[in-house]
């Protein structure tokens, strides 16, 4: 399958790089050739001689070696047509986030022109400090494939998110990137230089947007809760997006996220209709990316419910309010106020069937002026995913779609569709 493919792995001094022997396997077993770099700490791990028997190559770890007449980092760029780097630590993560290039791997890194895969592996309490999580979402938001890593028992005894993802994960993310149309149609595979070229012409400066993002969180009692399966990526990556583009930013989110913009921490739908009522006056747009719960418990107990011998269990719920069509109601009664300055509001529309046509429907019921459909019946896009395809809707219903892509990307393409459209549509609802 990947015959005439070059793969270029990179490991660094975690413990999982024993686990890495194993990928090398898979890869040769499907006719790669596999070069390997390794970090002076991964040697703690794994010897050079194993990788070299595995690989069939020399392993590069030595940045300058005499008996070579070519720039190394140079020479391994220039052959892979893919890099993995697994595990990757903390450590080489943020050199790479800041372009430093101290050792032969984070010099080849920062010369390679084709996709890089990086599988993260660290303590948990190192994986959630918010310096490695900027890191990490500075790599995705520039191209890098960050494959996050998954929870259980970790090698330091901590229970937690940290153990390297499985490398079935890792080889089927490396044979899709090595595939795909795009990587074969442009050996200078830069990630998302073109998009970003072609929405920097948005300048957002003087602009207040406000996002929502995340579930909202429904108690049921002190222990228990009703919520969804949304992470917060989506509209998260559209506040980024805002911010870059000059906006001013207000997010309101469910999730504990980090940024240097205002971020406004809720929990229920109640709790960000109050959050948006307080921002909604001065807002430019508003994107409504959060998944909102229809439905609250209606009595919510004080101390924990407990379990009774009956084998069923009722529990008593009552709507929410909807609101975004409160605020699109609210625009409306406020219009004069507003003038022409009246907020673009755009809804998001999570489906399992019927995507476009119920999102055409909740266009006209809540009365926005664009909703951004997505499946969330697929496991690669919508809910938690790194990535998404979506679909952008008008007033007048016209659709446009964006094909899969990181929700970097799509955010940026719905900013900018977004604010070029609302400058030729009626936003008054
Ligand atoms: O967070 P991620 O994991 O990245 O996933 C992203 C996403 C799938 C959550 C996102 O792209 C998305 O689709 N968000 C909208 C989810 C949703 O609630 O869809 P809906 O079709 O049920 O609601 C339509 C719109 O009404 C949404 O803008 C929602 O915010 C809003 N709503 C819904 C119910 C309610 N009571 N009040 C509301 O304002």
């Amino acid at each position: 399958m990947l015959t005439g493919k070059t793969i270029l792995v990179g490991i660094t001094g975690g413990i999982a790089a024993y686990k890495i022997c194993e990928l090398i396997r898979m890869y040769k077993r499907a006719n790669a050739n596999v070069r390997v770099i390794c970090t002076k700490n991964a040697l703690n791990f794994v010897t050079k001689l194993t990788l070299q028997n595995l690989s069939q190559n020399e392993v590069g770890v030595e940045e300058f070696e005499l008996d070579e007449y070519k720039p190394e980092h140079i020479s391994y760029a220039d052959e892979a047509d893919v890099m993995v780097i697994a595990p990757a630590t903390a450590n080489t993560i943020s050199k790479i986030a800041h372009g430093i290039c101290d050792n032969l791997l984070t010099s080849v890194v920062c010369a390679f022109r084709k996709p890089i895969i990086i599988a993260p592996a660290m303590n948990c309490n190192m994986w959630e400090n918010p310096i490695i999580q900027e890191n990490l979402h500075k790599l995705s938001s520039l191209g890098y494939k960050i494959l996050e890593p998954d929870s259980g028992f970790l090698a330091c005894g901590y229970e937690g998110k940290g153990r390297l993802c499985e490398l079935e994960k890792i080889f089927k993310t490396t044979s899709e990137l090595i595939t795909t149309e795009k990587q074969q149609s442009s050996p200078d595979f830069v990630f998302i230089s073109k998009v970003e070229e072609e929405t920097s012409a948005i300048n957002l400066a003087g602009k207040k947007v406000i996002v929502t993002a995340g579930g909202t969180i429904e108690d049921i009692d002190p222990v228990r809760y009703i919520s969804n399966y949304s992470s917060g990526k989506m509209g998260l990556a559209i506040a980024d997006e805002a911010h870059k583009a000059g906006a001013e930013v207000v997010l309101i989110t469910t999730k504990d996220f980090q940024r240097d913009y205002k971020i406004v921490k809720i929990k229920s739908a109640l709790e960000m209709q109050d959050a948006l009522d307080e921002e909604f006056t001065t807002a430019d747009y508003i994107f409504m990316a959060a998944a909102v719960a229809d439905y609250r418990v209606k009595n919510v107990a004080d101390q924990k419910i407990k379990k009774t011998s009956d084998n069923e269990f009722t529990l008593e719920l009552i709507k929410n309010p909807d609101i975004l069509a409160g605020l699109c109601a609210k625009r409306k009664l406020l219009m004069t106020d507003f003038g022409d300055e009246a907020p673009t509001i755009v809804g998001f529309c999570a489906e399992t069937q019927n995507l476009i046509q119920y999102a055409q429907n909740k266009i006209n019921q809540k009365g926005c002026d664009f909703i951004i459909a997505n499946d969330v019946s697929r496991k690669d896009i919508g809910f938690s995913s790194d990535e998404n395809e979506v679909y952008i809707i008008n007033k007048n219903l016209d659709v446009k779609k964006l094909d899969k892509q990181s929700k970097t990307i799509i955010a940026k393409e719905i900013l900018g569709e977004v604010y070029e459209q609302s400058r030729n549509l009626c936003n008054i609802g």
